[in-house]
């Protein structure tokens, strides 16, 4: 296990403290970090939320929180004292800054200390909370921002976001959260580009046939239903985790880890995006919407009876064909699907080498599969290498694929920390690298803004899917008409 070092002593303000991602992710997050010692003399994390609520309520509902969301050996109750000594609750309007004295008062005096301002909230709070701590003088030479997604719901919006913010804090002290960039896969990534001299020759057009990256999950949309009919898989999940997955995969290697360096190239790929032209957008683009359908042997609801009536036009699914327009990816084509109620929590990016030049096995031209490089993400995370090999026995060749295959979790042993602590841990370090800068956020909406405006000019509709399937079958044919087919085959 890699060696924890404690971070300097901090105030932690977590605006949205009673919402659910401060519950669910956060406060588990922070509490495996504390746990093991990362976190060092009186750092303090402080909620603050608009309901009037005594310290006490405030601390029995993280507990409960925490015995929900942690395995049942990780709770305990000495730890859990220790803990919740560090828990603070204020009372705060993001559009009354007059009444942010509980806050004031509790910060006052600690100026020194690292300062993180965790938005937990809906974006529409971001630059009125932004604003809140200038006015009320809580912005200190040390003080950060963290926002999460959705940082708009496109380019217009997303700027006049970045611009509030910019307005009270330097754009060294906004943290971006993409989770997925916390994710040990997707670390891993990094480590198996540019840790390995291996792949790197072969990373490019010439030996590299296509990429496919699928992000599949099995859950509907459920409570989120309101929310998520205004915005749609497409904004949901690939303005965000697919085309930082896609940055991951198809980036130069940076010159250190160095947070400028790595985002640098990151922006190039994003820059070298072919714009998905209103004349292609019905061909590169595949919509679905989930219908009524059975997963894991279970009926589930479709997304119209979730919503209580039938006329939106929200896509829970959607595919596309991705094109890279550089030395390194050009005519490599990437495919990116994702979307809600699949058969399965299921997350790779598999990598598809060329097919070899010539067969010397006549009788098994049919038969030799391309070398694959998998990387997993969800449910397990691991690697594996598909490659042909000679099944074993006298009587000619007989060539089977098989697979280098390994998992994290079982080569390293140790449960594998949530995103979330992570990147906690690397804001309070100071550490942007795993997030998104200004720059990288508007130039991924200004490409997702090509495909909305395809999609509406074209009025094209979710096609349905049964829930439990891989989505619509024209999601299939996006492949097929290239002469590929997504994996696992479906
Ligand atoms: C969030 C999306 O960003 O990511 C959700 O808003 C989605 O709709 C979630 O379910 C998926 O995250 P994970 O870590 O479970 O793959």
């Amino acid at each position: 296990m890699a060696k924890l070092i404690p971070v300097e002593v901090f105030d932690l303000v977590i605006f949205g403290g009673t919402g659910d991602l401060a519950m669910r992710k956060l406060m588990p997050a922070l509490y495996h970090r504390h746990r093991d010692g990362q976190f060092i003399d009186d750092s303090r994390i402080i909620a603050a939320s608009r309901g009037a609520i005594a310290r006490d309520e405030y601390l029995a509902n993280v507990k409960s929180a925490l015995q929900r969301n942690l395995a049942a050996e990780e709770f305990q109750e000495d730890i859990w004292r220790s803990f919740s000594d560090r828990i603070f609750y204020v009372q705060a309007d993001a559009f009354e800054h007059n009444n942010w004295q509980a806050l004031s008062s509790l910060l006052e005096g600690h100026e020194e200390r690292t300062r993180v301002n965790y938005l937990a909230t809906s974006p529409k709070l971001f630059g009125p909370i932004a604003k809140g701590l200038k006015t009320n003088r809580l912005v200190t030479g040390s003080s950060r921002i963290v926002l999460e997604k959705p940082l708009g719901h496109d380019l217009d919006s997303a700027k006049k976001i970045n611009d509030a913010v910019a307005d009270c804090f330097s754009e060294d002290r906004i943290f971006r959260i993409d989770h997925y960039l916390g994710k040990e896969t997707v670390q891993n990534l990094l480590a198996l580009r540019f840790a390995n001299s291996l792949f790197e020759p072969l990373w490019r057009r010439g030996a590299i046939d296509h990429v496919q990256i699928t992000v599949a999950e099995d859950l509907g949309v459920g409570g989120r239903v309101e929310y998520y009919d205004h915005v749609g898989a497409l904004r949901d999940m690939v303005q965000n985790h697919i085309l930082q997955l896609v940055c991951l995969v198809a980036m130069e290697a940076p010159s250190s880890l160095e947070h400028g360096a790595v985002r640098d190239e990151k922006m190039k790929v994003l820059r070298a995006l072919r714009p998905i032209a209103l004349e292609d957008v019905l061909r590169n683009t595949v919509r679905g919407q989930y219908a009524a359908g059975a997963i894991d042997g279970a009926t589930v609801v479709g997304y119209a009876d979730e919503l209580g009536h039938d006329t939106s036009n929200a896509e829970t699914f959607v595919a596309l064909k991705l094109e890279i327009d550089n030395w390194r990816w050009s005519n490599v084509p990437f495919y990116l699907r994702t979307g809600k109620r699949l058969r399965s929590k299921h997350s790779e990016i598999v990598v598809e080498f060329q097919d070899v030049p010539h067969s010397i096995f006549p009788q098994q031209e049919f038969n030799v599969s391309p070398n694959r490089l998998t990387m997993r993400l969800q449910p397990d995370e691991g690697v594996k290498l598909s490659l042909m090999a000679k099944e074993p026995g006298p009587g000619g060749f007989e060539l089977r694929p098989v697979a280098l295959d390994l998992s994290f979790e079982e080569t390293f042993g140790i449960r594998y920390p949530d995103a979330y602590e992570r990147l906690l841990m690397e804001v309070l370090r100071g550490n942007p690298a795993l997030f998104m800068r200004r720059d990288e956020v508007e130039l991924a909406w200004h490409w997702i803004d090509s495909i909305v405006a395809g999609w509406e000019s074209s009025r094209q509709k979710p096609q349905s899917y049964v829930a439990g399937s891989w989505g619509p079958s024209a999601s299939d044919s996006l492949l097929d008409r290239d002469g590929r087919a997504w994996y696992p085959d479906n």
